[in-house]
């Protein structure tokens, strides 16, 4: 969307760091906070913002499938940028890869920060209209003390005027570019975009921050977001229950995996059962209706659909709602096809509809002891429940 500018808004997200501070068994963009990754929530605010129209994550080459497990499918996520040694290296390198989209604005923003709100990205656009560089910020709130590593302090600075710098920071693309490129040759290295600009006689603009927009540095501060996220939530589980009948045909459709069999599921759609119980299980905790509610069978659109959209409608909804999907389950009764040797293929496909980590997502299978329509191979029914946590505020 060019939105007044000669060309689209792009983001990029730097995730491509080792998080050593942090500690833990993987570095901290990949790390869980109140049931998604932390990258996956730093991405999440560019990639729902209508004036966005381009987002990239700068990854760690060594993070490859770390990044493939937790980055959600979006027409305007493009593929990851390999970074470099440096933060400032890494954010030339996604500017880089950005260049051939010719974008005119672009909202750089760290990983390690998954608080950030859409109000934050308006206000930094917003100050886009005027500077051709612009920075989250915040006041400082605490007193300041100088200090000798002994600990003895010496001064305690004015803190008028010093403001704490955040992330997006927003410029004019070419411009940030060249000071990049320029910046590249210079000795040492700049640990914000910002000075970037300063070291390349742009002029840069603060905005309204917002206190809550902290950075994950220490093992403490993954503790506090994990607090943050669980205080105010409420657990809330949802069940869905789906069938289709059996005729002819050369393969089933389940849990978005294609599986030889011979007979096929009819249905208005893709006659996917499991998407659709899974889909109905998201929607009974949100308490929004059924999929027939949002996909009615009698408008045509729906004629052949790829039931992967219902279940991320349904997964959007939550989010739209402050909350998340914290785990799938669902069990498949069938005759036949036999579901074992898809049961992996099944996980994964659901846990990237949802942007969920496979590890969330359970698949079951049962026969029905050859009883009843499932029994006679008349057709294949399949039971879900979802479990959701949102605001505990939420209607
Ligand atoms: N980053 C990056 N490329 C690097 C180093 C850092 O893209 N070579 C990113 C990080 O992934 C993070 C942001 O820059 O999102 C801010 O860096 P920092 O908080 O220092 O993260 P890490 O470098 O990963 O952590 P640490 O310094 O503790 O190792
Ligand atoms: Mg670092």
């Amino acid at each position: 969307m060019s939105d007044g500018f000669p060309g689209p808004i792009a983001a990029i997200v730097v995730a491509a760091g080792r998080g050593e501070r942090a500690g833990g068994g993987r570095p901290k963009q990949y790390r869980t906070i109140g049931g998604s990754p932390v990258l996956a929530r730093s991405l999440r605010p560019f990639l729902r913002h209508d004036r966005i129209g381009l987002v990239v994550a700068v990854v760690n080459p060594d993070h490859g499938d770390l990044y493939r497990q937790c980055a959600p499918q979006r027409d305007k996520l493009l593929p990851p940028v390999d970074g470099g040694a440096t933060r400032q290296e890494s954010v030339r390198r996604g500017l880089e890869a950005l260049e051939p989209r010719r974008p005119s604005l672009v909202l750089i923003h760290d990983a390690a920060r998954p608080f950030l709100t859409g109000a934050v990205i308006d206000r930094v656009i917003a100050g886009l209209a005027e500077s051709e560089a612009v920075l989250a910020a915040v006041p400082l709130a605490d007193t300041l003390k100088r200090a000798e590593p002994d600990g003895i302090v010496t001064t305690t600075p004015s803190r008028d005027g010093l403001f704490l710098a955040q992330t997006p920071q927003g410029f004019a693309f070419e411009a940030i570019l060249a000071a990049h490129r320029q910046a590249a040759g210079a000795d040492g290295t700049f640990t914000d975009d910002a000075a970037i600009a300063e070291y390349a006689g742009i002029p840069v603009r603060l905005v309204a921050g917002d206190p809550a927009n902290t950075k994950i540095t220490t093992e403490e501060d993954i503790r506090m977001a994990e607090r943050l996220l669980s205080a105010g939530r409420e657990t809330r589980i949802g069940s869905g229950y789906d069938v289709h009948r059996l005729g002819p045909g050369d393969a089933v459709i389940l849990g978005g995996v294609e599986i030889p069999s011979d007979r096929s599921l009819i249905g208005h759609s893709d006659a996917d059962v499991v998407l659709h119980a899974l889909t109905d299980a998201v929607l009974g905790a949100l308490a929004e209706g059924d999929i027939g509610t949002h996909f009615p069978p009698s408008d045509n659109a729906w004629k052949g659909a790829s039931s992967d959209r219902f279940l991320a409608d349904a997964v959007a909804r939550v989010a739209a709602r402050g909350g998340t999907v914290v785990h799938l389950d669902a069990t498949v009764i069938a005759e036949a096809p036999k579901i074992g040797p898809h049961r992996e293929a099944m996980r994964r496909r659901i846990a990237e509809i949802c942007a969920l980590a496979p590890d969330r997502v359970s698949i079951k299978a049962t026969t029905n002891e050859r009883l009843g329509f499932v029994g006679r191979g008349e057709g294949i029914a399949a039971m879900a429940t979802a479990t959701v946590q949102l605001p505990a505020d939420s209607e």
